[in-house]
């Protein structure tokens, strides 16, 4: 599980401006919430959450930021990557009506907990954030597997005009929300947080990662919980004693970087 595992790309899908998603054969059990470490041969190993899972099929849904997720972006059907994991802890919403919020790329990481919650007979609402429709992807598909989905956009170009947390505190006023379940930018999931009053509460976190294994010490945060191992989930509980939580990262080397 620790040496990555060299398999073939058998399928690319185009999702939005500067998203893809890659599909790959990868039979090792995963949860929603997990990650695997994605090894682009002569490039970078970086952490990507498990945008979709089935038995012996994986997937991973990713933006093209920097070198790593370049290289990833240009590569074709036939292609091998490297694979390691999955590493973390998952989600695990609570109650019978779960409110999911997905800023950005998030979303990616959060749609198998969608799935999961609706296969499960409980009630899945969704709130897709981003800056723009371009930007936007994976309505149709969870709108498919049963859940509610709700649109918002920065510029209002789709959906709900503004932030994808005002949304998201008006349907915490309107609906009896047993559970919030969210992935995206730490800012937005810390301003969600304050509004999730004593409803359960739980953020996917993303801090720069090198061996996912909780060894190297790179993705420590608050009183050294490591993303990789104690996470990448944290309830609410415990985020309010995070001071790093929506303030700084940890860049390469070790350096804080504000938000
Ligand atoms: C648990 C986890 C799950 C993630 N899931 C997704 C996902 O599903 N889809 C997606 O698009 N992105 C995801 N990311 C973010 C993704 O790993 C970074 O965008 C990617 O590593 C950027 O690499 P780069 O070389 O293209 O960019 P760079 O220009 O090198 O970096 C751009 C940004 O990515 C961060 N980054 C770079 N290398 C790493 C690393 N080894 N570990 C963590 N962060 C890094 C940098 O701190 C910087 O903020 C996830 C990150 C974590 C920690
Ligand atoms: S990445 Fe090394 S301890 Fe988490």
């Amino acid at each position: 599980m620790n040496i990555p595992k060299i398999t073939k790309i058998l399928d690319i899908q185009n999702e939005a401006k500067n998203v893809k998603t890659i599909t790959f054969k990868y039979p090792n059990k995963s949860k929603p919430g997990q990650f695997f470490m994605i090894w682009i041969p002569g490039v970078d190993e970086i952490p990507m959450s498990v945008s979709y899972l089935d038995k012996d099929i994986k997937e991973i849904t990713f933006k093209k930021i920097g070198d790593a997720t370049s290289a990833l972006y240009k590569l074709k059907k036939g292609d091998r990557i490297g694979v390691r994991g999955p590493y973390g802890n998952g989600f695990q919403p609570k109650g019978k009506q779960v409110l999911f919020v997905g800023g950005g790329t998030g979303i990616a990481t959060i749609a198998p907990a969608v799935e999961h919650t609706v296969k499960n007979k409980n009630k899945a609402t969704v709130i897709i954030g981003a800056k723009t429709k371009d930007e936007l992807f994976f309505e149709d598909r969870l709108k498919k597997c049963g859940a509610k989905i709700l649109v918002s956009t920065d510029d209002g170009s789709k959906g709900f005009k503004g932030f994808v947390t005002d949304l998201a505190q008006d349907i915490l006023k309107k609906e009896n929300i047993d559970s919030i379940m969210t992935c995206g930018p730490e800012q937005m999931m810390k301003t969600l947080l304050t509004y999730s009053n004593n409803i359960y509460f739980q953020a996917s976190l993303e801090r720069y990662m090198k061996c996912a294994l909780g060894i190297c010490g790179q993705c420590c945060i608050g009183e050294g919980l490591r993303v990789c191992m104690d996470g990448p989930i944290f309830d609410g509980e415990t985020l309010k004693n995070v001071t790093d939580f929506g303030v700084y990262r940890r860049d390469s080397a070790g350096r804080k970087v504000r938000f």
